[in-house]
């Protein structure tokens, strides 16, 4: 539902990355990251978070440096320490969904092989809410008949299992809400062995904030109301990974981590569309030092498969939100999907820079025209770069000359395609042809600056 814009700002970052580098002259070693995504569903099964022990991020370079955290007085929360990997009901089922297709998704991860590529969260979105019994106890309605047993199946296939709420009295579609009842409905969850709690804001607007005229003051009920629930959270003792539903508003990547959020939706919600996907990725533009191990900026889910996206779209989604550091849940019909579509969400390569232990989200370095190139830091002194046509008007006749001096690089560098699995030298001026909505991603293993 797209009830509520948001507030996120467009930021444009040129310039804040033309420094020389030293990140890209430190020691090169293998790139520990491939292995991260696959360490993350075996984290699932051992029902911890992957990325434990990850390299901490040093020195200055041509990339923001991350907002210092004001987390330390908390204890850490062992989860998302790579951004969370798996699949919602929303994008495709919305409020078709059930207990059979919940079950559907569990197995279709372990049979694709999703799952093994890393994708482990079954998260059910809105429209499970049933009725409070006298005791205030909330109920699934009949579309989910027993909970705890679907939480036990999704289990049992080596997945974890994500459930939605709201703040407010009543969810986006019209469910009851944990208002007034978070700690209740906390316990709840977790006595039905919930690993994942996505908490969308919607009711409480109307309902709470807007009581206030002093915008302020609504704000900080806003945050109270993710405080509320992060305690609640806490106080069961469950791992439970903690995810923020409020369209980005009052700049929640200033105030989600020190209030308990693993992530946090930057955005109003996407579209299977590439005009929503493209508008929402810009938005992430300056947002990348406020991401890191344990706490993402969340671009909404994968449209993936979805709508009429094209063949190159996917990709480029995929890509893009890999660049992000972005949770990468997928949102499709998996019983149905494409060998195409397979094949997109199950590319290691991009998967593992999502999924790098470093957890730095790319910076948008520069454009020319339609041409946008985005890069990221990788664990090891590694570099991943996108070079994306977004428009629709490039043609060959004039091709896009890449800088690499603009990137903090220079001399001729060795990359691997990411998505053709072939080496290609990137070297200064060279032309590049890429189709409309396509682009080329690489992964610069020894960059040279
Ligand atoms: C909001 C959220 C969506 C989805 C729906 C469910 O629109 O942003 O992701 O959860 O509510 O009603």
């Amino acid at each position: 539902m797209r009830l509520f814009a948001s507030l996120s700002l467009f930021v444009l970052t040129l310039g804040s990355f033309t420094v020389a580098s030293p990140i890209l002259a430190q020691t090169h070693m293998p790139p520990s990251a491939q292995n991260s995504a696959a360490a993350n569903a075996q984290a699932a099964e051992q029902g911890q978070a992957a990325g434990q022990g990850a390299a901490p991020a040093s020195g200055a370079t041509q990339f923001q440096d991350p907002a210092p955290q004001r987390t330390a007085a908390r204890a850490p929360q062992p989860v998302a320490l790579t951004p969370p990997m798996g699949w919602n009901s929303w994008n495709y089922f919305a409020g078709r969904v059930d207990d059979k297709a919940i079950r559907d998704a569990a197995d279709q991860l372990v049979a694709t092989g999703m799952k093994g590529a890393g994708y482990v969260y079954v998260n059910i979105d809105d429209t499970w809410e049933g009725e409070r019994d006298a005791r205030g106890v909330l109920h699934p309605n009949a579309k989910f008949p027993n909970m705890k047993a679907l939480a036990d199946y999704v289990h049992s296939r080596g997945l974890k299992i994500g459930i939605y709420s709201s703040p407010g009295a009543k969810t986006c579609g019209g469910y009851a809400g944990s208002l007034g009842h978070e700690e209740q409905d906390a316990k709840l969850y977790a006595s039905w062995g919930i690993d994942y709690l996505k908490y969308d804001l919607c009711s409480f607007i109307p309902d709470v904030m807007e009581k206030q005229s002093d915008k302020a003051q609504q704000m900080k009920l806003m945050q109270a109301a993710y405080e509320k629930m992060h305690q609640a959270l806490a106080s069961t003792g469950r791992p439970i990974v903690y995810s923020f539903c409020q369209y980005g508003w009052d700049a929640v990547w200033e105030w989600g981590p020190s209030t308990g959020g693993n992530l946090w939706r930057t955005t109003g919600d996407i579209t299977p569309d590439w005009d929503r996907m493209y508008a929402i990725w810009s938005q992430q533009a300056g947002l990348e030092r406020y991401a890191g191990p344990g706490h993402w900026n969340d671009p909404d889910m994968l449209e993936v498969g979805n709508g009429k996206l094209s063949y190159n779209e996917n990709k480029v989604h995929f890509s893009m939100w890999a660049m992000l550091a972005a949770p990468l849940l997928a949102g499709n019909d998996l019983p149905n999907m494409k060998p195409e579509v397979k094949e997109i969400l199950t590319n290691r390569e991009v998967i593992a820079i999502d999924q790098d232990p470093l957890g730095r989200q790319a910076t948008h370095l520069y454009s020319e025209g339609e041409v946008e190139v985005w890069a990221r830091p990788l664990a090891g002194g590694a570099v991943a770069m996108a070079i994306v046509n977004v428009g629709s008007d490039r043609y060959s006749t004039h091709p896009f000359h890449l800088n690499l001096s603009r990137i903090g690089l220079h001399g001729p560098q060795q990359a691997r395609d990411l998505w053709t699995g072939k080496s290609i030298e990137l070297t200064d001026g060279m032309a590049l042809e890429l189709p409309t909505h396509d682009l080329l991603l690489v992964r610069i293993d020894a960059p040279k600056k």
